[in-house]
């Protein structure tokens, strides 16, 4: 096979990803745990070809160079090594987001893109294999190849960090309600972020904490525990967004519509609603819930100052090939 097709959704992660081990393979300075969301799709063809002089990348029909052609070209040389071959490769990619979102899409593409490429090549990776391999292109990435609740042991080599499912998408009826704060302009992507980390004094702090997030992040899925994945989920946004705003220089990610939303589920959760939320590298709101109040919490939403739209996921499924 020389052209290949695949679909990847993207993820939200309760115990978060922030920092790295080593920087050039994404190797986490700690695991994490994700849910991947149904609906916010990455759809990316690769096709190999001689005719090709150099690989070539296209996201929503916009020619890519620069930076982001360098990653992807990064990937594809994994696979070409893997796969004996030397083909360049045209890359196509779309992201069915809504444009200006301002929602990060790394995790979704370099899981479609790992599995289209390396299918494209004649590989047939393993999901473990495929989980590693988009690892070294976006961390997150990794969590977007195994479906439903995913965790990413953070192991110490390429060989042992890797993410797989501790629960299918169907074993737990809960909802991200992704609040969409208005934002006036560009903040400090992801690759940069991580590389502050360690010039922050509460870094060790957190890490030392996060095994003990981890067991009740895992305990608290797998018993359907909405209370305590609130608690720990939100000690963990609180944690990594303490060192990003002490880092040198600091990361602040959040507009005062973030803090809006925030303290509204604090209240909502008081008055016995099961929603809490969590917050990336932006300014966005995840606030998840139980599915048999997203309505209400999605409604909710919508009317605070600042907030110009939100999106409702489900907990997605695996990376999966297309067939056409
Ligand atoms: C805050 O995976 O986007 O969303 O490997 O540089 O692409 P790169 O970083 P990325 O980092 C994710 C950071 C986060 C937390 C998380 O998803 O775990």
């Amino acid at each position: 096979m020389t052209t290949a097709t695949a679909r990847a959704c993207a993820n939200i992660a309760f115990i978060k990803y922030w920092g790295d081990r080593d920087a050039a393979l994404r190797i986490p300075s700690n695991g994490s745990i994700s849910m991947n969301l149904e609906g916010l799709y990455t759809h990316t063809e690769v096709r190999f070809s001689p005719e090709l002089k150099k690989d070539t990348l296209t996201i929503n029909a916009f020619p890519i160079s620069g930076p982001g052609l360098a990653r992807v070209n990064t990937l594809l040389d994994r696979v070409r090594q893997m796969a004996g071959m030397r083909l360049c490769a045209q890359v196509t990619s779309q992201n069915n987001f809504p444009v200006g979102a301002g929602l990060a899409s790394s995790a979704s593409a370099f899981a479609a893109l790992s599995l289209a490429a390396s299918a494209a090549a004649g590989l047939q990776l393993s999901e473990r294999e495929l989980s590693r391999l988009a690892r070294t292109g976006s961390g997150s990435a990794c969590r977007s190849v195994p479906g439903g609740f995913v965790e990413w042991q953070a192991g110490e080599s390429d060989a042992d960090s890797f993410a797989f499912s501790i629960a299918p998408p169907d074993h737990w009826a809960l909802a991200d309600c992704i609040a969409i704060v208005s934002q006036a302009h560009k903040f400090t992507g992801s690759t940069e972020g991580h590389a502050r980390a360690h010039t922050s004094p509460l870094h060790l702090a957190r890490q030392a904490e996060v095994p003990r997030l981890l067991v009740e992040c895992r305990r608290a899925i797998l018993e359907r525990d909405f209370e305590t994945l609130a608690v720990f989920t939100e000690l963990d946004c609180h944690l990594m967004h303490a060192v990003m705003m002490t880092s040198s220089p600091p990361l602040l990610y959040w507009q005062p519509a973030t803090l809006s939303v925030m303290q509204a589920v604090h209240a909502w959760r008081k008055r016995g609603l099961p929603v809490c939320y969590t917050i990336d590298a932006g300014p966005n709101v995840h606030v998840i819930c139980e599915r048999g109040v997203a309505h209400r919490v999605s409604a909710q939403l919508v009317e605070i100052p600042g907030v110009s739209q939100v999106l409702v996921a489900s907990p997605g499924g695996p990376a999966r090939l297309e067939i056409r």
